[in-house]
């Protein structure tokens, strides 16, 4: 009976932590986590041009989504594993683990790392998914922009950056994907 109690105990314990951290992530990010569609996510991978060797990074990446689906379409095109770094940066701990659980699935080389992007250095990226806000995009800029190399490319969706002149702008049904090239 005691023992019951105590695994009872662990696993509430282990509940809490993991609620609150997911909390205190959502309280964080300011930004909801709404997947991108499968069809703007396809033509986001079709705009970056992605190449193998590339260091792929999602700014708030959610579940991996667009992460995982550039990867299938870099296999498809070098069919081996591709040398390409996908990595995703997500603050909702809940959301990071249940991509951590679909890599494991399909066996996938995307990393998903439970971290504020405004804290990592991206001078390597040189391809770079966003699905934010514009004022974060705008922050983005502010804070970021001068840190990527010369050709890194910034992939937005629906959210421009202010003051910044895109390379392009494709309309994806009712909404449109931004890029960036530095
Ligand atoms: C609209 S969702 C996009 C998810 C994914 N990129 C996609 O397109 O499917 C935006 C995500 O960014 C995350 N986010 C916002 N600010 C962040 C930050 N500073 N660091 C890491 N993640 C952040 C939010 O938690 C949210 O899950």
């Amino acid at each position: 009976m005691n023992f019951i109690l105590l695994i009872f105990a662990l696993v509430l314990f282990g509940c809490v932590i993991f609620f609150t951290w997911t909390l205190i992530g959502l309280i964080r990010s300011r930004v909801p986590y709404v997947p991108t569609s499968k069809n703007i996510a396809r033509a986001m991978i079709e705009l970056a041009d992605l190449k193998s060797g590339q260091m792929i990074y999602d700014l708030g990446c959610g579940d991996g989504k667009i992460l995982f689906m550039a990867e299938k379409k870099l296999r498809v095109y070098s069919n081996k594993q591709p040398h390409s770094h996908f990595i995703g940066y997500e603050l909702i701990r809940a959301v990071v683990w249940l991509g951590r659980l679909k890599a494991w699935l399909r066996n996938s080389s995307v990393e998903l790392r439970c971290a504020d992007f405004f804290q990592v250095d991206l001078r390597d990226a040189d391809v770079i998914f966003c699905y934010l806000f514009a004022e974060v995009m705008d922050q983005i800029y502010e804070k970021k922009w001068s840190e990527l190399k010369p050709g890194a490319k910034l992939i937005s969706h629906a959210f421009p950056i202010a003051g910044l002149k895109p390379e392009k702008v494709v309309k994806v049904g009712k909404t449109k994907v931004y890029v960036y090239v530095k």
